[in-house]
């Protein structure tokens, strides 16, 4: 009896401390507003991002600032402060909480001053979705000219979600200009790039063509005359979200959503769904993406807060999306735990 009681006793330990070990590693917590680091203990350099899910990992990709932060004095109506654009970054995760660099996916063209990718240029708010049809991963970004002034989007395609992305060059989408903007892939496989237009006083909604690679024609303009950017785009239940901010540079300003049927319907405006203390300016933040965690009825609010005079030490903040009583709010919370395990 020893032996064998010992022997079970042992499998009994083991798997318990198996089981300990497997729930601690799903206790992750998210601290908004301090430097976060990647696995090489770097800090991650993706502003204005957002986030991929394939094949069980989160790919974050956003734009690579360059270390040091210049003001455009030839610019003289807003604080035009500038770094260089040093490609797109991508950090890969399995917890959303340990994030592996994966390198500059798409990189600067550091030769010719003339190209969109060159490092004087701007590249901001880059987006990628998978589609399933080419077997392509597709990058969306707004890409100007360093005083703001060109107005237009690139596109860039990938066979693996780190890349290398092949630029494809710029367009003004359905011959309008862009600034902010994101990507929208929807559960019918349908993709959408929805920007900030006619400088910066509507958004519009373009429906991209099957390999998400360029407008399909199809496109609305919404929140017209509302001045909106930093678009974040979502769906649950049925119902679109988005989520905005104001137009006052890289200063802070109120966030408001608004929720449609159809992304080219009528979208109701809800106003600010932000709680807590500066909750009148978006926790001194700018949204840029919302994620969805794989599996789960729950969604991640990205901002960043941008220290416009130091960009590269602009940092991130993250919070939970709550939908309690049919509203939708984003609470201020100095830390809180990711719990992968929960599925509500
Ligand atoms: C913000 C925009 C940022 C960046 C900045 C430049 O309004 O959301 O992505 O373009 O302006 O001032």
């Amino acid at each position: 009896m020893g032996i064998k009681s010992n022997i079970f006793l042992g499998i009994v330990v083991i798997l318990m401390m198996a089981s300990c070990q497997h729930t601690s590693n799903r206790e992750h917590y998210i601290t908004s507003g301090q430097a976060w680091l990647d696995t090489d203990s770097s800090l991650i350099n993706a502003h204005g991002g957002g986030v991929l899910y394939y094949k069980g990992l989160y790919y974050w990709y956003g734009e690579y600032k360059g270390d040091s932060t210049y003001r455009l004095e030839q610019v003289d109506t807003w604080e035009c402060w500038r770094a260089d654009a040093r490609g797109v970054s991508c950090y890969s995760s399995p917890d959303l909480s340990n994030w592996k660099f994966e390198g500059i996916v798409l990189k600067p063209v550091k030769e010719d001053h003339s190209s969109d990718l060159h490092p004087s240029q701007v590249m901001e708010r880059p987006k990628v979705i998978y589609n399933e049809k080419t077997g392509k991963f597709v990058l969306w970004m707004h890409v100007d000219s360093p005083d703001y002034g060109k107005g237009m989007a690139g596109v860039a395609v990938a066979d693996r979600p780190t890349g290398p992305f092949r630029y494809l060059g710029s367009l003004k989408p359905n011959g309008f200009d862009c600034r902010d903007q994101t990507l929208f892939k929807d559960t019918d496989g349908k993709a959408y790039h929805i920007c900030s237009t006619d400088w910066n006083k509507s958004l519009m909604v373009s429906l991209l063509s099957d390999d998400y690679t360029k407008p399909s024609g199809q496109y609305k303009r919404i929140l017209v005359g509302q001045k909106r950017e930093a678009p974040a785009v979502f769906k649950r239940n049925g119902t679109y979200y988005l989520l905005t901010s104001g137009c006052t540079g890289w200063d802070p300003n109120e966030a408001s959503y608004a929720t449609a049927d159809s992304l080219m319907g009528e979208w109701r405006i809800q106003g600010n769904p932000c709680k807590g203390p500066k909750a009148d300016k978006t926790f001194d933040a700018q949204s840029t993406f919302v994620l969805k965690i794989e599996g789960q009825d729950r969604y991640i609010a990205m901002f960043d807060r941008w220290n416009k005079q130091d960009l590269i030490h602009s940092s991130y903040i993250w919070l939970p999306i709550d939908f309690d009583g049919g509203e939708m709010t984003i609470e201020w919370k100095d830390r809180w735990n990711l719990n992968l395990g929960n599925t509500k």
